[in-house]
């Protein structure tokens, strides 16, 4: 599979996952596509940004580097996908986010309440995408095993998501926190994404293992980019505002460094926890921020996990056949590709 190929290959695996409705109910999942961006604002089809689609093409690429076929795991690469859809449309009414992938979020067009509900019916619908898996041969077994996995995953999704709002306004936040959040709300999808696609092909535990470490030391280095790019990024290339988590009070790891080194970290930690973060304030966070140097380190930190997850690759081996050492050489690319990342 090429990678449009495999793109539209995983968005048609998630519609084939939504069931069809009776007009009465239409609404409900054609809010669900326009978040995906298959609808525009009037529910007419339409073709916006997707997003990245990293973790389904990890689920792909992994099961293949497990030694499976990678048409088989499209159920699941479809149903992770949806998962992490349903996390951004939760994302954005817990971040009272109003922009998404360059477009309104589905809550500020259709109100919270809607907006709650469309994301309960897309948790659903990625749990029906996986349990396709068996109608495309997997055993039940395996297909039931993957299943729980993913539960047990979505729920450190969920702890993390819990540690994340509770950190807002904790000037006391150390790195350690932040990992332990990061490694819930982040990477636990993106270990997942690999760890399933080695499940689903069957593969030994050493292999699912090593897969899992790879896909969690990305995950904690593509959060730590993503920390860098809500802070400094480029909002005609991210699709969100500029400095949207310093607006929001957001402790990402920047800050975290920032509070701790910073030579005017006092007068951070006073704009942070007093009155609003209005554009002055927002200034004069970013030049404290410039001045510690917390963008340099962030961007250590993640080329440290970065490391970590080709080492877990190396670990793995060149691959018994040559479908898993071409797998394993793009899981490489892909890696490479996400470092230092613009969007
Ligand atoms: C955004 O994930 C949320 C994070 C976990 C950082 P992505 O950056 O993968 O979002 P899309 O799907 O490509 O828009
Ligand atoms: C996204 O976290 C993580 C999940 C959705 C589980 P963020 O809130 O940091 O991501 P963005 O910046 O809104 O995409
Ligand atoms: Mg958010
Ligand atoms: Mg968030």
């Amino acid at each position: 599979m090429t990678k449009p190929d495999s793109a539209r290959q995983i968005q048609q695996a998630m519609r084939a996952a939504f069931p069809a409705a009776e007009a009465r109910v239409a609404r409900f999942y054609q809010m669900q596509e326009y978040h995906l961006g298959w609808r525009d604002v009037q529910l007419q089809p339409a073709a916006f940004d997707p997003g990245k689609l990293i973790r389904p093409q990890l689920v792909l690429l992994a099961c293949q580097a497990a030694g499976g076929a990678p048409e088989q795991a499209l159920p699941l690469a479809a149903g992770v996908q949806l998962l992490h859809d349903f996390t951004l449309i939760h994302d954005d009414i817990e971040d009272n986010s109003d922009t998404r992938r360059g477009r309104p979020t589905l809550w500020s067009l259709w109100g919270l309440a809607q907006g709650i509900n469309a994301g309960d019916g897309m948790f659903v619908i990625a749990h029906l995408a996986i349990h396709r898996l068996a109608d495309a041969g997997l055993p039940a077994t395996r297909t039931l095993a993957v299943l729980r996995r993913f539960d047990e995953l979505i729920l450190q999704v969920c702890e993390g998501q819990y540690l994340d709002l509770s950190f807002e306004g904790d000037l006391g936040i150390t790195p350690d926190d932040y990992l332990a959040m990061i490694g819930r709300k982040t990477a636990a999808l993106v270990a997942g994404a690999c760890e399933l696609g080695a499940m689903a092909a069957g593969a030994a535990p050493d292999t699912v293992a090593a897969l899992a470490a790879f896909g969690r030391s990305v995950g904690l280095a593509f959060q730590i980019e993503d920390d860098i790019l809500g802070i400094w990024g480029a909002p005609e290339v991210t699709g969100k505002p500029r400095a949207a988590d310093l607006y929001r009070r957001k402790v990402s790891l920047p800050v975290v460094h920032a509070l701790a080194t910073a030579a005017e970290r006092e007068a951070l930690a006073r704009s942070y926890t007093q009155g609003d973060m209005d554009d002055a304030a927002v200034r004069s966070a970013l030049a404290i921020l410039d001045a510690a140097g917390s963008r340099a380190y962030c961007a250590a930190v993640a080329a440290e996990h970065h490391a970590a997850a080709f080492a877990a690759l190396d670990q793995l081996g060149p691959g018994e056949s040559p479908a898993s050492a071409a797998a394993r050489a793009q899981l490489r690319e892909l890696a490479t590709r996400l470092i230092g990342r613009q969007a």
